[in-house]
């Protein structure tokens, strides 16, 4: 069953007098249940995407389409119906936790604040709840560490926090986007860890953002690769990392392998303008495969093996190659 159904979703920013093109007609589908991870180079529309699903967006953002979570619409739900689904059903974790932290509160209080929002739990209940999911992320002495502020918390501590948080509230949804960026390799390992235990427990559905591929190897069951604001790929991990249907993923795991570490890939020649509305395959100019069709129409998504979609002109061959 499908948990998530994104139709002909469109972003655009307004930046001066121009308009930069964030998202450029995404579909897909998540199942319910599985761990999709989505990857692509930086600027290619992860964050917007997962953004746009909660209409967590700044003003000059303008965003059309359709996205279906459990058959509702949000795109169009109102504010109050809105905020029921933000944290109670769907519940994000983003880059940079301690940016995420309110830092005048206690760690704990902004937990417990969480958990009396969905459940109408009394204060001292939601702060009880509030050092026993800290303590069940790991935090040593949870009931004191509870009353700190977060500043007093390190970068892997504010991500656990932040992850608690997510916990409370029992999502049937949780967004991690690059949750373990800027942290140590070891503590990257553990949140992962921590981010998959909490995942299971809740048989919850994970949307996992990341640049890392040997994660998306270990952790997810499904790949969405995006570039220049569309889809080029998706289908099962095992699938789209052995036999990739489309160059732009080809590129992006060969620039890994030389790579071999979890550092941002780079292919080479330049992301195209995103100011500029799309002809053709947004790849076209820095693909080894181009021909004049990729300059002139925009591939649509062909299924080159059950579940497995590439858009691309050529995916069939070079899904064979
Ligand atoms: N608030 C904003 N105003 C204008 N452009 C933005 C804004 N946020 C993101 N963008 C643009 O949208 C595109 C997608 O960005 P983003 O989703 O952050 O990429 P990713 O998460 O894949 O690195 C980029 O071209 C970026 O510059
Ligand atoms: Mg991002």
């Amino acid at each position: 069953m499908s948990l998530l159904q994104i139709e002909g979703l469109q972003l655009q920013f307004r930046v001066d007098r121009e308009t930069v093109y964030a998202l450029r007609g995404v579909d897909l589908s998540v199942g319910a249940g599985t761990r999709t991870a989505i990857v692509g180079e930086s600027g290619s529309g992860k964050t917007a995407l997962t953004l746009s699903l909660l209409r967590l967006l700044p003003p000059n953002a303008q965003v059309k389409g359709s996205v279906r979570f459990l058959g509702r619409e949000l795109l169009t739900l109102d504010e109050a119906a809105l905020r029921q689904v933000r944290g109670a059903q769907i519940a994000m974790i983003f880059q940079h936790a301690q940016a995420a932290l309110n830092p005048l509160l206690p760690v704990g209080r902004q937990i417990a604040d969480v958990c009396r929002q969905h459940s109408g739990m009394g204060r001292a209940e939601a702060w009880e709840r509030a050092v026993e999911v800290l303590a069940a992320t790991g935090i040593q002495q949870a009931a004191a560490r509870a009353r700190d502020y977060p500043h007093q918390y390190s970068g892997g501590m504010a991500q656990r926090a932040l992850i608690a948080m997510a916990l409370v509230c029992e999502p049937q949804l949780l967004i991690a986007d690059e949750p373990t960026s800027g942290l140590d390799v070891a503590v990257q390992q553990q949140v992962l860890a921590l981010v998959e235990q909490v995942v299971a427990r809740l048989d919850a559905t994970l949307l996992l953002i990341t640049h890392d591929l040997a994660v998306v190897a270990d952790t997810c069951d499904q790949i969405i690769v995006m570039y220049a604001g569309e889809v080029m790929e998706t289908g099962a991990t095992a699938q789209v990392l052995e036999r990739p249907a489309n160059p732009y993923t080809a590129a992006l795991l060969a620039c890994f392998e030389q790579t071999d570490e979890a550092r941002m890939p780079f292919i080479p020649g330049r992301t195209p303008d995103m100011r500029q509305a799309p002809t053709g395959c947004s790849f076209a100019g820095r693909c080894a495969m181009t021909r004049d069709i990729c300059h002139q129409q925009r591939p649509q998504a062909v299924e080159v093996a059950p579940g497995h979609f590439s858009a691309c002109h050529f995916a069939q061959e070079v899904a064979d190659a």
